[in-house]
């Protein structure tokens, strides 16, 4: 089975939205085997994100994901990365469809709820950097 990594941002959490989104992720069919609630360090934010740091946005980046505690997630499921990133919408809430959790719950780029890994390299890394080992569970689910 696939494994993805999800992450509810900051504006996520202060929004009270982990219920419904989690919600939502179970309901799809997603096996969750990961999650916690933490707050990013600035060298975890500044990997997680390494391939944006050219970008004029980095530093805005690095300084929200690192605001607040986030909810972080491992999910697991046939196809888990590219079910996730549908589940998840488009990065731009604006351009997000209705019915996905960005398109539901996001206004702004920049804070918009939810990321999720994009491709299996990505979710090895992302994975690897915010879960060890040991805290990823195995089990029946009626998934
Ligand atoms: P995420 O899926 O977490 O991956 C990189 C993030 O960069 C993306 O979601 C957006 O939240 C953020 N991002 C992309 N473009 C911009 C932008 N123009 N300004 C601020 N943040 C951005």
């Amino acid at each position: 089975m696939e494994k993805t990594f999800l992450m509810i941002k900051p504006d996520g959490v202060q929004r009270n939205l982990i219920g419904t989104i989690v919600s939502r992720l179970e309901n799809k069919g997603f096996k969750i085997v990961g999650a916690k609630l933490m707050v990013v360090s600035e060298d975890l934010a500044k990997t997680h994100y390494g391939e944006h740091s050219e970008r004029p946005f980095f530093g805005e980046l690095v300084d929200f994901i690192t605001s607040g505690p986030v909810f972080a997630m491992v999910l697991e499921g046939e196809n888990a990365i590219k079910v996730a990133r549908t589940v998840v919408g488009a990065t731009n809430p604006s351009e997000a469809d209705p019915g996905t959790i960005r398109g539901d719950f996001g206004m702004s780029v920049a804070k918009n709820i939810i990321h999720g890994s994009d491709s299996p390299e990505s979710a090895e890394r992302e994975i690897g950097l915010f879960f060890d080992e040991s805290e990823l569970v195995e089990y029946d689910s009626n998934n």
